[in-house]
Formats: C-alpha cells, sequence, structure tokens
C-alpha cells in the first residue's frame, strides 16, 4: 500500500511519523510534498519518505491519497491533480471542509473525511471518519490504517464529524485546561511547578488508564473511589452545587457550533 500526502506539515508529519513507527508502512511507500519543499527537506531525510516536485506526482504514485493542506490552500493545490483512476482512495485531513465538496474533484473516487489530532505522532487519539462512495473495502483498508495510530471512530454523518471535533480534537485542550487548573492547585498547595505539573498530568494519567483498562462504566469507577462522608464525596458535591456538567455540555455544545459554522466557508 503506497500513501501520498499533498500538504506535509504538523498533521500530516504527525500521522506519517505514527505510521512509521508502528511499522504501518514502509517509509519508501510513502511520498509527500509541501508547497515549499525545503520546509519538509529535514523531516523526509530523517524518515527516509519521498519527495515530490508536483501533486500530480503524490497522486499518480499512491493508493490512497491525504489532503493535508489549510483548508483555504486545499483547492490552488488540487488544481495540479488531474485524472486519477478510480480505484485511488482520497482522504482529507481538513477540518470544517465538506465531503461534498472534495467529492467536486473527485467524482469517481471513494473519499473519507476525516478529523484527526497531532497525537497521532504518539499512536493515540480519536479519529473520527465519515465515509462517501467508499466500498466494504475501502472502509477495511481506511479503519485499518488509522487502528494502528489511535481509535477510528465510524460518523453516521457529518455533523458528527463536528462534535469529534468538539469532543475529541479540541477535547485535547479542554483536558490540558482541567490539568491546568489542578496544577495551579497544587502549587497554592506548596508544591513546585516541577511537582505540580507531575501530579496533574499522572492524576490524569492514572485515571484515563484506568479507565481504559477496566470494563466498568465511568460512573462505577467513580463510586469506587467515593467513600460515605469521604473526601471524594466533598469535592463531588461541590462540583455539583456549582452546576459543572451544565458548564461543561455548554463548553462543548459552544465548540461544536464553532466547527459547524467554520465549515460553511468550505
Ligand atoms: N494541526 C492539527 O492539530 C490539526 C487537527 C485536525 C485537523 N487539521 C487539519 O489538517 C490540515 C493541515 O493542518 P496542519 O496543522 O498540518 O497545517 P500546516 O502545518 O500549515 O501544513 C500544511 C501543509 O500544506 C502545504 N501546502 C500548502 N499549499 C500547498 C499546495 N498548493 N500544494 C502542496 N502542499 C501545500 C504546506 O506547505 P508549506 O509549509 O511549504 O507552505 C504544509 O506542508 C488543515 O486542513 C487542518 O484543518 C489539523
Amino acid at each position: 500500500m503506497k500513501l501520498g500526502f499533498i500538504g506535509c506539515g504538523n498533521l500530516a508529519q504527525a500521522i506519517i511519523s505514527g505510521l512509521i513507527l508502528k511499522k504501518t508502512i514502509k517509509p519508501q511507500n510513502i511520498f509527500a510534498r509541501s508547497r515549499n519543499l525545503n520546509n519538509i527537506k529535514k523531516f523526509s531525510q530523517k524518515n527516509k519518505i519521498k519527495i515530490c516536485k508536483t501533486n500530480q506526482e503524490v497522486a499518480l504514485n499512491a493508493d490512497i491519497i491525504f489532503l493535508a493542506t489549510k483548508p483555504q490552500d486545499l483547492a490552488a493545490a488540487l488544481k495540479e491533480v488531474k485524472q486519477l483512476s478510480a480505484k485511488k482512495i482520497i482522504i482529507s485531513l481538513a477540518a470544517g471542509v465538506k465531503v461534498e465538496s472534495i467529492k467536486k474533484n473527485f467524482k469517481s473516487n471513494p473519499v473519507a473525511r476525516v478529523m484527526a489530532t497531532l497525537s497521532a505522532k504518539i499512536q493515540s487519539g480519536v479519529y473520527g471518519i465519515y465515509f462517501f462512495n467508499c466500498s466494504q473495502r475501502d472502509k477495511k483498508i481506511i479503519i485499518k490504517l488509522f487502528s494502528s495510530i489511535g481509535t477510528p471512530i465510524v460518523c453516521k454523518n457529518q455533523g458528527q464529524i463536528d462534535a469529534i471535533t468538539a469532543g475529541s480534537a479540541s477535547g485535547v485542550g479542554f483536558v490540558f485546561e482541567l490539568m491546568r487548573l489542578f496544577q495551579s492547585w497544587f502549587i497554592k498547595n506548596g508544591f513546585t511547578l516541577h511537582h505540580a505539573r507531575l501530579m496533574a498530568v499522572e492524576t490524569f494519567l492514572g485515571a484515563a488508564k484506568m479507565a481504559k483498562h477496566e470494563k466498568r462504566q465511568l460512573e462505577g469507577l467513580r463510586n469506587a473511589v467515593t467513600s460515605k462522608k469521604g473526601t471524594t464525596l466533598a469535592g463531588l458535591k461541590s462540583m455539583k452545587n456549582s452546576k459543572i456538567d451544565k458548564k461543561i455540555t455548554k463548553a462543548l455544545t459552544d465548540s461544536k457550533s464553532r466547527a459547524k459554522e467554520l465549515s460553511k466557508n468550505f
């Protein structure tokens, strides 16, 4: 299987690094182009992937073509790509670009719109995938590819892609903010920044790992650390009284609305 990347910036490099580290794809089977080839010289040399001089060259070499430019640069990049075999799979990584506008350029190709994250580099994270005109075989190939670097979730509609944009892609940012609040609170209790950061991160990591490996639902896990009249209960009561559930739900909903709004431009 050969992969081509039209655009090879932050996200494409994270995905390529993840796939190579996991040995999903051999570096010599990855072709990439950026607008200014000097920008990917170091990365391509380090990872031994092939640089192409045109986007058409990327497209001709690849079985799966990733569209990884900024949304506003996509139209110019795709002008170079002509007469593709209908077998080639197109995967658009461009945030907010609807599948219908991708299809204008690739009428007879299977297309998938994917919401990815930079944590691809550490083979982690959620990938929201919306398939359009994909056969069962195409779907299997795409899911297998993303399974090797994280957790693919198939979306029923593009509204769910907006939800994954908010809850998972931006969600990582919300979790960083919560960790930062824990860190500040530890500092207020006299710990150094070093220890405060470590404890905040390890607390989230420990909870996430436990949630991943245990079969119990999240509610059950929460209850397991909550004893009658205990310290967890005191904190949980305070969270409930401050209506944190409504506030977090609103933050996620506002973020999803913004994703929907941005996609109106493309
Ligand atoms: N970064 C994220 O966390 C993230 C998360 C979810 C979705 N996305 C989406 O992923 C896409 C890429 O984001 P990014 O952060 O990786 O952006 P980026 O770092 O700016 O990378 C964009 C790449 O596109 C190249 N490019 C621009 N015009 C081109 C053209 N005409 N032909 C070939 N290549 C061209 C750029 O080349 P030069 O550097 O030479 O200009 C660069 O390699 C965006 O659509 C974004 O919405 C990103």
